[in-house]
């Protein structure tokens, strides 16, 4: 394929995005940690693929590239070992009809809302109620572990959360049900006893009281809604697909795909599994497992860059494996502090991409606003050819 954009006018691309909007559109649905900003890839895509062509980030996170390959009339496949991600993913990539969205919305809202003014009218003595035990067990396979959730949730607050996740449980259609369950995973942190202010989670010395918990999440969904409109109007027909799974073993057939767009985990990555614990918790999934999956984690153990390392040259033999020759890969990385000194990741990434067979085309540094990793002073785009 001939490049659509010369390295030159690649160059004179706003990729600072100083007075730029990160977070329009479906982009703003669920926090993510260590998003990208969306304009990398409505940068990068155009540049190095056309309308149709298929394009792969296997570390989708929160699903940025996908947001936009369906904007720019690409089919997206996105591949994250995170469940949650992937279901993060999905909802924001996949346009959903507004006036079915709004109808199921309110059928939501009233069934809820009838059930929230009972609770709210019991006493708090009896918030632990057998009634509200045995319910949850009656549903046990999609509802939190009691013990933990006690913790983490005042029981005026669990009671509402439980409510709502029943309520969302009982919608038939999936893809509207997980619209939702986006719309609840995104308000448990503010509704729980998590001391704010720490990118950890740490239950506060005395957590103030939590209410309201249903306006919360009604007001959420309002938006996702409005969100949700905007961004239907503007999506392609495009397909995307989105599918839980191992960079390092993709299921993708060899030479299937047409470019690739993907942001890795650094060393010593975000502890995803601890940060997102409540989500994950409510919505089913279990954390230490994925924390021993992905790449990057298990922060702590003395062979934690050497697995990096080799996780990574696993994953970019992956990517020259299923990319279409001539194609091209862009990826993004930062270079991480991690036990007193800086590590190369750009330089790193650059050699073992060349390892494996890519070419080595060309590095793009920004940094000096909005970053990806508060802490890291630039963010490199490295940008390769199978040749
Ligand atoms: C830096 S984040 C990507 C963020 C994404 N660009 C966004 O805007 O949301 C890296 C992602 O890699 C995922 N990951 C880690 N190990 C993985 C593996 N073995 N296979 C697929 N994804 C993995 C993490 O779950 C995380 O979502």
């Amino acid at each position: 394929m001939t490049l659509r954009l010369s390295f030159e006018d690649l160059d004179r691309l706003d990729w600072e995005c100083e007075k730029e909007d990160t977070r329009y559109l479906t982009h703003d649905f669920h926090p993510y940690s260590s998003k990208y900003i969306p304009q990398i890839p409505r940068n990068l895509i155009p540049a190095f693929s056309q309308e149709g062509d298929t394009i792969l980030d296997c570390f989708v996170g929160s699903g940025t590239t996908l947001v936009e390959t369906e904007l720019l009339g690409r089919v997206g496949i996105g591949i994250d070992i995170n469940p949650l991600a992937c279901l993060i993913s999905k909802v924001k990539s996949k346009p959903l009809d507004p006036h079915l969205l709004q109808r199921e919305t309110s059928r939501l809202f009233e069934g809820i809302e009838a059930e929230i003014s009972l609770i709210r009218g019991i006493p708090k003595i009896t918030l632990y109620s057998e009634e509200v035990l045995r319910r949850l067990d009656a549903s046990q396979d999609s509802q939190p572990n009691m013990e933990r959730i006690k913790v983490w949730f005042q029981p005026n607050v669990t009671r509402e959360l439980l409510t709502i996740k029943r309520h969302i449980d009982g919608i038939q259609s999936l893809d509207l049900r997980d619209f939702f369950l986006v719309g609840f995973s995104s308000i448990l942190r503010s509704v729980s006893n998590a001391a704010s202010g720490f990118g950890n989670l740490m239950v506060a010395k005395s957590p103030p009281p939590k209410n309201r918990v249903f306006e919360k999440f009604k007001s959420k969904v309002e938006d996702m809604i409005q969100r949700m409109s905007d961004f239907q109007k503007q999506a392609s027909d495009a397909r995307t697909e989105v599918a839980v799974g191992d960079s390092r073993r993709l299921a993708l057939n060899d030479e299937s795909i047409d470019m690739i767009c993907t942001h890795p985990p650094y060393i010593a990555a975000v502890p995803y599994a601890e940060y997102q614990k409540l989500s994950l918790w409510w919505l089913g999934f279990e954390p230490h497992k994925l924390d021993s999956a992905l790449i990057g984690g298990q922060r702590s153990r003395d062979d934690t860059v050497e697995r990096f390392y080799r996780d990574m040259s696993l994953s970019f033999r992956e990517m020259y494996r299923v990319l279409v020759s001539g194609r091209y890969c862009c990826v993004v990385i930062g270079n991480p502090l991690y036990r007193g000194r800086i590590w190369r990741l750009d330089e790193e990434m650059r050699k073992i991409g060349e390892d494996v067979g890519f070419r080595f085309l060309k590095q793009i540094t920004r940094g000096k606003y909005k970053m990806t990793m508060g802490k890291m002073k630039a963010e490199h785009i490295l940008i390769f050819r199978k040749s």
